[in-house]
């Protein structure tokens, strides 16, 4: 039997009042009878719809259904819309605006007579925005995830949104792709509502919050145009209204062990190297101690059980089919800390003990895998002293261990004004190196990292090279790419130092990334180094250069890690 409770809300609808009269007043021009003010969970449904972010177009249809499990369930729901973060559309990267979005969420949770939240998330950014605003509040929260499209077709081939840009130039090259079959093929390729239906950073994410313990069982993985992504969202609207009754707060979920979960699992998924940086973000939000290096002691050794892509071939509607997430976890087993609390009150692995793998060859068991290590590789040396990243499952076997020149470009500006150049020196065997793509430096980090070849080395049939810089990847992408080099070239970082020519080795089984001079030279290279002019001199993007902390460290603003609770601030008088 659920206790009784003294609901946040109440401190505004709950006051015999001239203030409580002025909150509940003006929500009666919406039509609300008495009864709403007397003792019913307030639920925020917390939107990031938006036009301008196609993957989560059709959130606004899910937050009416949310809202009928809601109203089922005796609670109050109230949609409000927050700043929504479109991966496709926003300029320079929607990465420089995650911070900004999350203290949209964190405010206006805070300030509104809300008791519990759900998040309505779907494309990249907006998942780990909207649980890092949430988090810093600490209500009870669930997670709806909008889901991913369904699989396209172009000419009889599958083709995932995402992987395909990554196609594009060697399309171009290799098969002489015109304008016009790039026109067919961007109406195919978006085939449905829902984000990037591959493992991409939407999915991930989506992967993410479901280990985490964060959405209910089974739901990540659901496409969105599957009727059942409708019911389970249904669900989650009744399931709040319970976790405010049962005081299930989010710090009650996501405990260090919850955090080890969702590194395991994404390291058996071949999630994207995005995890990294959002996780570590989320977990400085509640307080939990996330190091770079916990990547890798956590997740390094797991086997890769689901061949999707950028890692495998499949889509994330052929993971569905085959059983999706749930199948994953119970293979995970052994692997995974059991009893950590999910939102519907029940341990992990309890949720998962029934799940049945209906397609071998697109989720492996364990015994089994489809590669006996994935994860991410956390690599340290002289070029990348508080670390450094790479997805080994997306890499090329023989680059794992190489030695090569250093080809620099100083900035994305550089590298598109010369990597085609007849006159570059460089061939396959050269290390790529990319500066000024960093939290300050771009700003806000852009998914460049895995800058497209030279064409001259594509036409050579080469399809990988080592790039190195201080920027993210897309996960929809892969390749022998090492990301999120801290510290970057613009605050002085190694990377900065480096200079055409040089030789760089990598060694991904010894956790090793050394740039090859000596300690004078790099001594005397840093004493003439200039730091470059900021990129903004006003507004938030001045405070996001001024307080944006290293990829290392999740890439949050300084002010921002931590909490400030859900304590009702005092009213307007
Ligand atoms: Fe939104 Fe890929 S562009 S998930």
């Amino acid at each position: 039997m659920a206790k009784k409770m003294h609901l946040r809300s109440s401190e505004w609808f709950g006051g015999k009042d001239k203030m409580g009269f002025v909150h509940r007043s003006w929500l009666r021009n919406q039509g609300y009878p008495d009864d709403y003010f007397q003792g019913k969970p307030v639920i925020g449904i917390c939107n990031t719809w938006s036009e301008l972010t196609p993957c989560n177009g059709h959130l606004r249809d899910f937050a009416e259904v949310v809202k009928k499990g809601i109203l089922e369930a005796g609670g109050f729901p109230m949609e409000f819309p927050v700043m929504s973060l479109g991966e496709t559309l926003m300029r320079p990267t929607t990465m420089l605006f995650r911070n900004l979005a999350s203290m949209d969420v964190e405010e206006s949770i805070r300030a509104n007579p809300l008791d519990g939240i759900v998040l309505l998330t779907g494309c990249d950014k907006t998942t780990p925005s909207t649980v890092m605003g949430a988090c810093s509040v600490d209500l009870p929260t669930i997670v709806v995830p909008g889901g991913p499209m369904l699989s396209g077709r172009f000419r009889g081939e599958k083709i995932g949104s995402g992987s395909m840009n990554w196609m594009i130039k060697e399309k171009q090259n290799l098969e002489g792709y015109t304008a016009a079959d790039f026109t067919e093929a961007e109406v195919c390729v978006a085939r449905s509502i829902g984000h990037c239906n591959t493992m991409g950073t939407a999915s991930t994410m989506a992967t993410m919050v479901e280990a985490l313990g964060l959405t209910l069982p089974g739901f990540s993985s659901i496409p969105a145009a599957d009727s059942r992504k409708k019911l389970f969202a249904q669900l989650s609207g009744r399931r709040i209204v319970e976790m405010v009754r049962e005081d299930l707060k989010l710090s009650k979920i996501l405990t260090r062990k919850a955090f080890e979960n969702a590194i395991v699992t994404n390291a058996a998924v071949g999630g994207s190297t995005n995890l990294i940086i959002h996780l570590t973000a989320i977990a400085g939000r509640i307080g939990v101690d996330l190091k770079l290096e916990d990547f890798d002691v956590v997740g390094s050794r797991v086997p890769l059980l689901v061949n999707l892509k950028p890692s495998g071939k499949y889509l994330m509607e052929d993971f569905f089919y085959a059983g999706g997430l749930p199948v994953v976890l119970k293979e995970l087993e052994k692997r995974l800390h059991p009893n950590t609390m999910t939102v519907n009150g029940k341990r992990l692995t309890e949720n998962y003990s029934q799940a049945v793998c209906y397609d071998r060859d697109v989720i492996a068991c364990l015994e089994k895998p489809f590669q006996e290590e994935s994860g991410i590789a956390v690599l340290k040396g002289n070029l990348c002293e508080n670390g450094a990243v790479i997805k080994p499952s997306a890499a090329s076997k023989e680059l794992m261990k190489h030695k090569g020149k250093a080809v620099v470009f100083e900035s994305m500006e550089d590298y598109h004004q010369r990597i085609d150049s007849p006159n570059l020196e460089i061939d396959k065997d050269s290390v790529i190196v990319l500066k000024g793509v960093g939290p300050k430096g771009y700003p806000g980090m852009p998914e460049v990292g895995n800058v497209d070849l030279p064409k001259k080395i594509i036409l050579q049939g080469v399809t990988d090279m080592v790039r190195i810089s201080d920027g993210r990847m897309s996960g929809t992408a892969a390749g022998t790419v090492i990301l999120h080099v801290s510290p970057e070239s613009t605050v002085g970082g190694t990377l900065a130092l480096v200079q055409n020519g040089d030789t760089i080795e990598l060694d991904v089984e010894k956790r090793k990334l050394h740039l090859d001079i000596s300690e004078e030279e790099l001594k005397k290279r840093k004493s003439v180094w200039k730091s470059p002019e900021p990129m903004a001199d006003r507004g938030y993007v001045k405070i996001y250069i001024d307080h944006v902390e290293q990829a290392d460290k999740g890439a949050d603003l300084d002010f921002l890690v931590g909490g400030s609770g859900s304590k009702v601030e005092r009213d307007l008088h």
